[in-house]
């Protein structure tokens, strides 16, 4: 069964409490991105409106950190009620120990994927990871249209994690909405992404119906 993950980067931020509320009747997870203005070109938000969101949130929180050192902050993310931590591929030397310090933490460790890094380049890392996120825009902004390769992309990664029989799920981010949706479930997607085609969509819960 599919999960609906929202990424609040295209809430309603003077009136955060409204969509969070959404999110706990409507999806599944609450996606919170995490950009520095160092890893990619945008800042978005930081602590004050990951604890708002935790104190009434009645869904689980996944932080994408899209930062550089996100080691450094892995213990803040836990403080705040997150449940859910990935990090990038290329913001670490070493993710295999970003991982294992995510998980002395408490929380699922994944790792993401910008569209122009081969999948292969996680196959190292299936076995000590909950998650993979896949990409399907170039992280930094909300609203970018989806990239068509995704599909073979999470289809080429669904085949290596079930032929070595592991448990990582796969999480797709980017250009997410019902037009895409089935497809990338039928790809090997177990978590998908949305913001703007939900949040900024004129009936919100119509736009997660299709997508389910
Ligand atoms: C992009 C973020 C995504 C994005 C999703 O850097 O990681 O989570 O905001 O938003 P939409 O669904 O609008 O592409
Ligand atoms: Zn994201």
């Amino acid at each position: 069964m599919r999960q609906i993950a929202i990424s609040m980067l295209s809430a309603d931020f003077l009136h955060l409490e409204k969509d969070v509320r959404f999110v706990n009747a409507e999806a599944d997870i609450f996606h919170l991105d995490i950009m520095d203005g160092v890893f990619v070109p945008n800042i978005s938000y930081g602590f004050p409106v990951v604890e708002a969101i935790a104190s009434i949130s009645e869904k689980p929180l996944d932080a994408h950190l899209m930062i550089v050192s996100p080691e450094k902050y892995v213990e803040r993310f836990a403080g705040a009620g997150v449940g859910m931590l990935s990090f990038h591929l290329n913001a670490t030397e070493d993710p295999a120990s970003v991982a294992d310090l995510i998980h002395r933490h408490g929380m699922k460790a994944g790792i993401a994927i910008n569209p122009d890094i081969p999948v292969e380049s996680l196959y190292p890392y299936l076995d000590c990871c909950e998650y993979m996120l896949i990409m399907s825009v170039f992280a930094g902004f909300g609203g970018q249209k989806f990239i068509e390769n995704t599909y073979s992309r999470v289809s080429a990664l669904k085949s290596e994690i079930t032929r070595r029989g592991l448990s990582c799920l796969i999480e797709v981010d980017g250009g997410v909405s019902g037009k895409n949706a089935s497809a990338l479930a039928e790809a090997g997607a177990d978590i998908l992404v949305s913001g703007s085609a939900v949040l900024k969509a004129p009936d919100p819960s119509e736009a997660i119906r299709l997508m389910r």
